[in-house]
């Protein structure tokens, strides 16, 4: 490697440094191609290349290599500027930049589609896996009849227990099949295989041979970032779903008093002067309460057809003072299809939204980079109450009650929805619901519930809800908790969540303290 690089070098024109020379060994030969020909377009005078000259470039480094999937190596190389990424942090304000969205198909969905679906979702996952460096990686059909030591990457496409209580999955990879056991005697990884679900693309620890192999350790693709992110901009970010306009139980009075609050007419001084310092407001899906979602619906709608539902929703956006950027995704009571990813709201069913120039559609899911450089996943959650009754350790301690414990299970699978039939989808050349990009914060709705949480330097925030609770809620569980709004300070990463469910009163702080991220 060293002698590949020192030639690639002379050939450019340069040489380094024994330090760079060191660092450089420690990369992915890629990420030492791609270093060489930053170094090489940058053109500076140095002919040996030191630290110091990173600095002259190091703009264009950490843009080049943000949002990759990158070896530890180098995300550690790069922290060290770190302090020269902040200063680069453009000083514009009120920055709305979509970074990923789903890439929908515009012709007939075949079962190639399907096949590349699942194949796209292997591939970035299995990458993201193997930064792991994990020991004697190896793929199933190099498994022989003599017994060793492997870890695989694989795809989990059965699950089942044996009558001595111990899980058999059977996985695959991309070059064939396997039997894995995981004996309930080996309580760590046993509790861990415990809530593998099918689909789940995970690495194991095995040793054994072809005809079965003994799982010794389970590894999740987990999105982890190595530090949490701080904007220089003393701005806060607030969070709000379901909104279910349209609906007789559509909490309109305490939705008003947020807007008042925002519009500064609202509140005590100190509220009023946070409220002056919120740039950015994310609605994160279930606009309006939709047609036909359940048996009698109709009954508690008071407008009945989806322009008359986005036409409350739209009167009340446009108080909002202008300078917020608004930032919608759908959700499965909007007017789209309800298989994810969905697409933004169509001008067709919601031609009010279109009049709100500080509105911004986008699909569900979306990666939205704001000021600071955050970048918000914004999810609404459908997969939410399947991942609820497939996970025992959520479903029977916790129940409804939780959302952000699931938000760390989609996390920690760097998806949003792994088991096929999970959910209705639409596959799409890549599939859009792993977590290819891993955000700053991961904002969803359909729950009802607010809570506030972070995994692996990733702020979670599960948005609340504007409707009093429906029949339909009650019979599958949910536990709403209304006009709850989580505030988000981008400097200080400070959360306070406001509390709008007097009708009359002053505004409440949630367990009367700010909730630290
Ligand atoms: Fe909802
Ligand atoms: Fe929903």
């Amino acid at each position: 490697m060293v002698s590949e690089i020192l030639q690639a070098c002379m050939k450019k024109g340069f040489l380094l440094d024994k330090e760079v020379l060191g660092y450089l060994e420690g990369f992915r030969s890629d990420e030492a191609e791609n270093i060489l020909n930053i170094i090489e377009a940058s053109g500076v005078p140095e002919r040996v290349i030191s630290l110091k000259s990173f600095s002259k470039f190091s703009d264009k480094l950490v843009a080049f290599f943000e949002g990759k999937e990158l070896s530890p190596k180098l995300l550690e190389f790069l922290s060290k500027f770190k302090k020269n990424d902040n200063k680069n942090q453009k000083k514009e304000r009120g920055k709305v930049k979509l970074l990923a969205a789903p890439a929908f198909k515009q012709r007939k969905i075949t079962v190639e589609d399907f096949v590349q679906h699942f194949r796209s979702r292997f591939e970035v996952l299995r990458k993201a896996l193997e930064l792991r460096n994990l020991e004697n990686l190896t793929s199933l059909r190099k498994i022989g009849y003599s017994k060793g030591n492997y870890t695989i990457i694989v795809s989990v496409f059965d699950k089942r227990i044996t009558k001595s209580k111990n899980i058999i999955f059977e996985v695959e990879d991309l070059s064939g099949r396997a039997t894995v056991l995981v004996n309930r005697n080996r309580k760590d990884v046993f509790e861990v295989a415990r809530n593998v679900l099918l689909d789940d693309i995970i690495a194991i620890n095995v040793s054994g041979n072809n005809e079965i192999l003994f799982a010794n350790e389970i590894f999740y693709p987990e999105a982890r970032l190595d530090e949490k992110r701080r904007s220089e901009f003393d701005e806060y970010v607030a969070f709000v779903s379901d909104f279910h306009g349209g609906s007789t139980m559509f909490l309109e009075k305490n939705l008003l008093r947020f807007v008042k609050w925002l519009n500064g007419e609202l509140g005590d001084s100190k509220q009023k002067e946070m409220a002056g310092k919120v740039r950015y407001l994310f609605i994160v899906g279930d606009n309006i309460d939709g047609i036909n979602h359940y048996p009698g619906q109709e009954k508690y709608l008071v407008e009945k057809t989806s322009h008359g539902q986005y036409g409350v929703v739209s009167r009340i956006l446009k108080l909002i003072r202008k300078d917020i950027k608004m930032v919608m995704c759908p959700g499965q009571h909007d007017s789209v299809w309800v298989g994810e990813p969905q697409p933004v709201i169509s001008e067709k069913w919601a031609p009010s939204l279109y009049e709100i120039e500080n509105l911004y559609l986008v699909p569900n899911p979306s990666v939205v980079e704001i000021d600071g450089g955050f970048k918000v996943l914004m999810y609404h959650g459908a997969s939410i109450n399947r991942f609820i009754d497939e996970i025992t350790d959520i479903r029977i301690k916790y129940g409804h009650t939780r959302p952000a414990l699931v938000v760390k299970e989609f996390l920690k699978r760097r998806h949003l929805a792994p088991m096929h039939g999970m959910m209705d989808y639409v596959p799409c050349e890549k599939d859009s619901l792993v977590v290819e990009i891993i955000p700053d914060i991961i904002v969803t709705g359909d729950q009802h519930r607010v809570e506030v949480s972070t995994y692996n330097n990733i702020l979670i925030v599960a948005s609340s809800c504007w409707q009093s609770i429906t029949p339909f809620e009650e019979k599958v569980g949910n536990v709403p908790d209304p006009c709850k709004v989580p505030i988000f300070n981008l400097k200080t990463r400070e959360i306070k969540i406001l509390d709008f469910s007097d009708e009359a009163g002053a505004i409440g702080l949630e367990n009367g303290k700010t909730v630290s991220s």
